[in-house]
């Protein structure tokens, strides 16, 4: 089962995706599905509350939290039927920490999917079902693409520029994880560019 969306989707090269359909039939030759389930999708609005508005800020926990859930709890039967399950999320940084003043509301959203991670790993630990949320700083992506022009367009244009991951990276950090023994869980798995 492969609910990739997004970012690792689109990041996920050949190699890593050969990995993954290895890992999910329990490695090479392997006769049992192994079964990670993802999540993903997300979108990323800044600007201060005084100047943004319900629209953004229903946007960004529809998707980043509402949607995650929805995601998540319709893979579970799922995942529940094969070897080595897990449930991987993709959090930030900003699930972290409040980077930035203009950040606050998406940082939100994030603390909310590091929060629902370690729910779930508590809910499904009984069951064996790894729970990871990966949390990346700037990764050079499509995510401002929708943002309008514009002297904040611009700044974030630049620092993900210069300090943005490369999405492979991403993709190589949840292939790592779910390539990790059965009975191990990494609850979280945070990075940046080193210059950052
Ligand atoms: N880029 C970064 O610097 C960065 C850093 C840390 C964390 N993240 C997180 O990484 C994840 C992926 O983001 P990205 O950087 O890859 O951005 P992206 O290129 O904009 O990808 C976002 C993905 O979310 C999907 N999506 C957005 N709204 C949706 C909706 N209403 N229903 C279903 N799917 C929806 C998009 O689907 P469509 O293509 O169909 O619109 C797209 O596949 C997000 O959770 C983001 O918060 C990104």
């Amino acid at each position: 089962m492969d609910l990739y969306v997004g970012e690792s989707q689109r990041a996920t090269n050949a190699r890593d995706r050969r990995l993954l359909r290895d890992r999910r039939r329990g490695g090479p030759g392997g006769r049992r599905p192994r079964r990670p389930g993802g999540a993903a999708a997300g979108v990323f609005h800044v600007g201060p509350v005084a100047e943004t508005g319900p629209q953004q800020w229903r946007d960004m926990f529809a998707v980043n939290v509402i949607g995650l859930l929805v995601v998540t709890r319709a893979a579970l039967p799922h995942l529940r039927r094969g070897t080595a399950p897990a449930v991987v999320t993709i959090s930030s940084m900003s699930g972290r920490r409040v980077p930035t003043a203009a950040g606050g509301v998406y940082s939100a959203t994030k603390h909310a999917v590091h929060a629902i991670g370690d729910g779930l790993r508590l809910e499904l630990r009984d069951e064996r079902v790894r729970v990871t949320t990966i949390a990346p700083g700037f990764v050079r992506t499509a995510i401002l693409d929708d943002w309008p022009d514009g002297p904040l367009r611009d700044r974030y244009s630049e620092r993900m520029d210069s300090v943005g991951l490369d999405p492979d990276t991403v993709a190589d950090a949840v292939v790592h994880v779910l390539g990790l023994p059965a009975g191990v869980a990494v609850a979280e798995y945070a990075g940046t560019a080193v210059c950052q």
